[in-house]
């Protein structure tokens, strides 16, 4: 069959890699979606098993510092986009293994540059109709204090009420943790590629996802699962850090538009200006699992558990995306009161999936990474 584009999406494997995954190959059977991922302890199959033997979709398994294997890739599938997902993802693991997090972030992005632009060099067109996807966090720009009153805003307006602080796609990188170094070097990276070469790229920083399928070493399914079982929830410090909550499915809608529609060379922002401090988001968690278990609401509010802080551990994240909005008409679909019900619901009843990743190697990991707090 011949496919209008042929696209990589990068740890298509993991949380919200699966998401744009699942999208594309849904939304664009015209395209051949290809997902390589090396399938780390983060990359789960299972999370794409209602999509594996669509016609336009093709897993391959591959670590991104493979420039060889990547390069032969992508003459063999003549790939025209690259959606660039892969990383180690986790803070707490940054760490204790930060090497771990340079090789895959930054010599695995280099990489896949390296490779893209020898091949697309190579072809007449040159860079016409070619794009290069990376997705960063919102972790590059450093932290902010706490301005906000409830540490709370949850609207578009909410610059208006509060002021300017928020990171803007102009704020200047400030990373603390091994992991987001690692990812600001990668953002370095690929705007190099384009001021240097001129490769059609486009970067986005994305504030903290939650939904289905996220490994459970993350803070809401780590605690869903952790209250199912009514085992202590160990918060870090006094639980006063903010984050910025964007349900993942609203993230891979906004890829998804940003790659066919996004201006090349640009960053965009994107978040939902939905921001709570880690105590008030446990404590709707907590209540929201109880209920759907038929418990008592905040019956297990005494798993609560202050446990010793996250070194450097950044104190609030919050993302203005009144570019996307303004520019390409983006906003989140989902408010968050359903989105954590969806999350909750979707974790009860996917217990399989659960079990499958915490039973075995994960447990022995949780064990020793919790045992020094
Ligand atoms: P994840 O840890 O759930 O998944 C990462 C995937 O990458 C896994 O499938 C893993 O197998 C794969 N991978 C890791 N190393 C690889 C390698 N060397 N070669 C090939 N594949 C490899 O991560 P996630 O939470 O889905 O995050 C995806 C991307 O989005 C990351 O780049 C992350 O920095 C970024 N991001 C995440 C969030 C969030 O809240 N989770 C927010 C903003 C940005
Ligand atoms: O902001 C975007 C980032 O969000 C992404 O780039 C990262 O890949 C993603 O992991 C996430 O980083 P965080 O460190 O914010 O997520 P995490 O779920 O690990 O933690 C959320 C908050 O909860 C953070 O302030 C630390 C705290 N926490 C976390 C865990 C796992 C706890 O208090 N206890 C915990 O057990």
């Amino acid at each position: 069959m011949e496919f209008k584009r042929s696209i990589v999406i990068t740890g298509g494997a993991g949380f919200i890699g699966s998401h744009v995954v699942r999208l594309f190959v849904n939304k664009y059977p015209e395209y051949k979606i290809i997902n390589l991922d090396k399938l780390t302890y983060a990359g789960n199959l299972a999370n794409l098993k209602d999509i594996e033997s669509a016609p336009n979709y093709r897993f391959v398994k591959m670590d991104i510092c493979d420039f060889e294997a990547f390069y032969q890739l992508m003459q063999d599938e003549h790939i025209d986009g690259i959606i660039h997902l892969a990383a180690e993802s986790h803070v707490d693991r940054s760490i204790k293994d930060p090497f771990t997090f340079a090789r895959t972030n930054v010599m695995g992005t280099l990489s896949l540059l390296q490779a893209a632009k020898l091949y697309w060099e190579s072809l007449p067109e040159h860079y016409e109709g070619k794009r290069f996807y990376h997705i960063s966090t919102d972790e590059v720009y450093g932290a902010l204090e706490l301005t906000h009153p409830e540490g709370k805003a949850n609207d578009f307006s909410a610059h208006e009420v509060y002021g300017d602080d928020f990171f803007v796609e102009t704020t200047k990188y400030n990373p603390h943790s091994p992991y987001s170094a690692s990812k600001a070097s990668s953002d370095h990276f690929v705007r190099a590629f384009h001021d240097t070469y001129g490769m059609p790229t486009v970067v986005t920083n994305c504030s903290n996802n939650y939904g289905p399928y996220q490994f459970p070493e993350k803070l809401i399914p780590l605690f869903i699962n952790n209250i199912r079982h009514r085992k202590p929830l160990p918060v870090y410090g006094k639980g006063e850090n903010v984050r910025d909550w964007l349900y993942v499915e609203d993230h891979a809608r906004a890829i998804d538009l940003i790659f066919h529609e996004g201006k090349v060379a640009e960053t965009y922002n994107i978040g939902g200006f939905n921001e709570w401090k880690n105590i008030d988001i446990i404590k709707v968690v907590i209540n929201t699992v109880d209920r759907l278990l038929g418990r008592k609401e905040g019956e297990d509010m005494d798993l609560i558990t202050y446990v010793t802080d996250r070194a450097g551990h950044d104190l609030r994240y919050a993302i203005d995306s009144r570019k996307l909005k303004a520019e390409l008409g983006w906003e989140p679909c989902l408010q968050f009161e359903e989105g954590i019900e969806k999350t909750v619901k979707w974790y009860l009843e996917n217990q399989e999936w659960m079990d499958n990743i915490t039973s075995g190697e994960y447990e022995k990991y949780y064990e020793e990474m919790y045992a020094d707090r």
